[in-house]
């Protein structure tokens, strides 16, 4: 039985995060802070294979049980839904789910709103939540484009330094939750890879204490 253990790391900055916590675990893994274009990387030992995925494409790699072990952030997770274990958070890459627009710019009994997202499922379940219908333009990146270029009203983004809303004249309208990176499990290889994948998640219990 293959006894590595596979992890499915989200390419860019949670990549670095994420070597960062496995190194205080005990595992060598130097080679991932390295400039590379190598998708699959092994640890000194062998023992464990890192695989590096676009980060809304971790969950389903460790769904399927490709990988082991997967870092993702929460907003993928409740974005996309995934049938696989959240096991901790790892209190890295904490951002904030927020809608944004110009400042103030009223939100409130607005039907039609158009809101351009990444996040289409999420946006969905925010405004259905508040009784609100709203039009979701689906983008995948320059989200803060949206209302510069009159494309849509407001946005639904995640916000972090809170820098690219201000240097493009925008703000935060409405706070939606908190997220940051997950520690996610396949269901089944932490039955059978049990002996590997337990004390492991021990050990990054431990580092994150
Ligand atoms: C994310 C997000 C915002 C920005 C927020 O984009 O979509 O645009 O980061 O970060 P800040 O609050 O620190 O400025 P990302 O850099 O992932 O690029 P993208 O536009 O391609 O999604």
């Amino acid at each position: 039985m293959d006894k590595t253990v596979t992890f499915a790391l989200a390419k860019g900055r949670l990549a670095e995060k994420s070597a960062e916590l496995l190194q205080k675990c005990g595992i060598d893994c130097a080679n991932i802070l390295e400039p590379t274009r190598k998708l699959v990387l092994t640890d000194a030992s062998g023992k464990y294979k890192f695989i590096f995925v676009k980060p809304s494409d971790v969950p389903i790699y460790v769904e399927r049980g490709v990988a082991d072990i997967g870092v993702v952030g929460k907003d993928t997770l409740m974005e996309d839904g995934a049938d696989v274990y959240e096991l901790a958070d790892l209190g890295f890459a904490k951002c904030r789910l927020a809608v944004a627009g110009y400042p103030g710019f009223d939100l409130t009994d607005r039907t039609g709103l158009k809101v351009a997202t990444k996040y289409g499922n999420i946006a969905r379940r925010y405004f259905e939540s508040k009784g609100q219908n709203v039009e979701i333009i689906t983008l995948h990146g320059s989200i803060e484009l949206g209302p510069i270029v009159g494309l849509s009203d407001v946005i639904l983004d995640i916000v972090e330094s809170g820098k690219t809303l201000k240097e493009n004249g925008l703000t935060v309208l409405e706070e939606i939750c908190d997220v940051s990176a997950r520690l996610i499990v396949n269901k089944v290889s932490l039955k059978t890879k049990a002996q590997d994948i337990k004390p492991l998640v021990e050990k990054i219990f431990s580092a994150l204490e």
